[in-house]
């Protein structure tokens, strides 16, 4: 309850709104095009986030991408235009998931680190994050990205991220431990691939790829303490050859069951529309849509009989 000094007496006591409360209305449906969201993602990027850094220059089927969609390069220096820049990772949903699904001064595991976003948000929120990224050219980024933000008073005091550079495959060698959340985005199969080393699922074949994200998520969920979450982000992503979905995210789900942990929360992000908006036209001559949400999978190990003894209110 908020108190207003209007003095009216009766209408002092106002109910605090669903997102003044949770930070975000906590529905099924994640609204990233909000106002409000939109300018808390704007306060977290201008703390120095730059979850792109390390990625651009290297996606192997980038320009390939881009260049199928003309319009995608500035006709005067030939520079990318933002809105066809790479996929980053939504802060502010990062803030929420840490909030809403981690335990307090949870351990949180990521076995596709990716950019810098999750570490960092979790350090400035104080808690313990550990990623594993197999690019080290992504790591070092993460980490000079850190560096910058971490003399700042915000963070200061805050412990660092711990991007670890290896092979999820073998995650439980490379970091060990038990942890409190499992949070993460894989990659969405070929759809942008990191680089030509073999070990990187995002440049197997599907089946391949199918394979060692299935062990990947079951060494990790074997890291995860019993009465925890896991939450990933994925999107669906089309067979190149035959133009259908691939059923991304019921894949991920049959992985984490298949971990001994059942499908809890089924969220759907609705993202701003971007580049699609230049090029949805030119899917629509085959009837596509274009795509302009992700799903947001919340997954729990153990009783949920056992949550509220375990999570305090969100505050
Ligand atoms: C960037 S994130 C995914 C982002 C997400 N698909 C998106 O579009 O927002 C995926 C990361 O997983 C990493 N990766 C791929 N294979 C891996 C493996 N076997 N072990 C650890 N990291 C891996 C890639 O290098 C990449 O940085």
């Amino acid at each position: 309850m908020i108190k207003s000094d209007t003095g009216f007496g009766l209408v002092d006591v106002l109910p605090l709104s669903l997102k003044d409360r949770f930070g975000a209305p906590p529905f099924s449906v994640l609204d990233a095009r909000q106002g409000y969201w939109q300018a808390r993602k704007k306060k977290w990027l201008s703390l120095g986030i730059e979850s792109e850094v390390g990625r651009k220059e290297r996606l192997i089927n980038y320009h390939e991408n881009v260049a199928k969609y003309k319009g995608g390069y500035h006709e005067k220096d030939g520079t990318l235009k933002k809105t066809f820049g790479v996929s980053v990772f939504d802060p502010v949903l990062c803030e929420l998931v840490y909030h809403w699904f981690n335990y307090p001064d949870g351990r949180i595991i990521d076995p596709f680190a990716g950019g810098s976003v999750r570490g960092i948000v979790a350090s400035i929120l104080g808690m313990n994050y550990t990623g594993v990224e197999l690019r080290k050219e992504q790591v070092e980024a993460n980490y000079s990205q850190w560096n910058r933000i971490s003399d700042k008073k915000f963070a200061v005091e805050m412990p660092s991220p711990n991007w670890v550079c290896g092979d999820s495959i073998f995650i439980k060698d490379l970091i060990g431990g038990e942890y409190d959340l499992i949070f993460s985005c894989p990659p969405y199969g070929d759809l942008e691939i990191y680089s030509h080393d073999p070990r990187d699922i995002s440049s197997l074949n599907f089946e391949d790829f199918l394979d060692s994200y299935f062990k990947i998520i079951k060494t990790t969920c074997s890291m995860l303490k019993n009465n925890r979450f896991a939450c990933f982000v994925v999107s669906d992503f089309r067979n190149k050859d035959t133009g259908f979905y691939r059923k991304f995210p019921y894949y991920t789900v049959g992985a984490f069951e298949e971990a001994g942990l059942q499908l809890y929360n089924e969220g759907i992000l609705v993202t701003v529309v971007g580049s699609v908006a230049v090029m949805v036209s030119r899917y629509f001559k085959n009837r596509k849509f274009g795509r302009t949400h992700q799903v947001f999978l919340v997954f729990y190990k153990g009783d949920p009989k056992d949550i509220q003894e375990n999570f305090p209110e969100v505050k």
